[in-house]
């Protein structure tokens, strides 16, 4: 890739907790190009949210590189205001404010950020429209169901419009419908807003359905194993999924995962 808009190199992250050291990621070398949309799948613990944490610079690479539109980070400094305001993310559990309304929640990046204007209000009204959370905009979150949460969650991520999105798992927790009803909305917002997206998950036919090329990882330690292009023409709809094409990238990409948990179980 000639200009990637994050770029990783030869990161390794090692944890040392009292009980024991944990390779928690090693030698991992990825590129996003500017309004990818790019997947990283793997079994538990293989150290996906660990990489988008590194992203976000909430935790720091044992060594390597984190290149990031240009700048490359500084492993013992924080990186500055204007590029934490590039970048957003949302969390494999969304932990919603249980005091603020659902509205107020969305809001919080902008106060974060300092950003008023009628631009932003005007993306927290469609963002809330687009999940269809509209109703809900003055409820508070003990009022709200888990798949609710997450919806908030997610647009809680991109109400700032930052220029790359990570998001961990988004919708883990919501049920078959409701996940590839969002996965065709995010597939929107992508095109309209032309962000980078790393998008973490254990789905393999979500990760397939809405990415450009798949990260695959194992674990112990934590490594990519292989990188796929999933080349299906845009904008994509849900009558994908009863492609067979898109069925041999999904067993591909399963065989992959399972070939590496039977080597770790032998
Ligand atoms: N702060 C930490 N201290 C010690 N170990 C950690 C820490 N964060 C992560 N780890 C370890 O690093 C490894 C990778 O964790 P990570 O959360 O990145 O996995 P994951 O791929 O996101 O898993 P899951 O799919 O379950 O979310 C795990 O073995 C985990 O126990
Ligand atoms: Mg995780």
């Amino acid at each position: 890739m000639e200009h990637p808009i994050i770029s990783i190199q030869h990161v390794n992250k090692l944890f040392n907790t009292k009980r024991h050291k944990i390779q928690a990621l090693q030698d991992i070398n990825m590129e996003f190009g500017k309004g990818e949309l790019v997947s990283i799948v793997g079994p538990s613990g293989c150290g996906k949210s660990t990489i988008i944490r590194l992203v976000d610079d909430i935790i720091k690479p044992t060594d390597g590189t984190i290149t990031v539109d240009g700048i490359t980070y500084d492993n013992n400094k924080p990186i500055s205001k204007e590029m934490i305001r590039k970048l957003g993310f949302i969390f494999q559990v969304p932990n919603l404010y249980p005091w603020l309304t659902v509205k107020e929640n969305v809001m919080l990046p902008l106060r974060i950020h300092g950003l008023s204007s009628p631009e932003y209000d005007e993306n927290v009204q469609r963002l809330l429209k687009y999940v269809d959370m509209e109703r809900y905009a003055d409820a508070y979150p003990s009022e709200l169901s888990g798949g609710m949460h997450q919806k908030i969650g997610v647009i809680r991520g991109m109400v700032h419009k930052p220029e790359m999105l990570m998001m961990d798992e988004p919708f883990g927790a919501l049920d078959e419908n409701t996940r590839e009803m969002l996965n065709i909305e995010l597939l929107h917002i992508w095109q309209e807003t032309g962000m980078t997206i790393i998008f973490i998950t254990h789905n393999v036919e979500e990760a397939v359905l809405l990415s450009q090329r798949v990260y695959v990882m194992a674990s112990h330690p934590g490594r990519v194993v292989a990188e796929l292009e999933v080349k299906f023409d845009r904008p994509r709809t849900l009558d994908l999924l009863a492609d067979r094409t898109f069925g041999e990238y999904c067993t591909k990409i399963e065989n992959l995962i399972g070939k590496i948990e039977l080597k770790q179980i032998k």
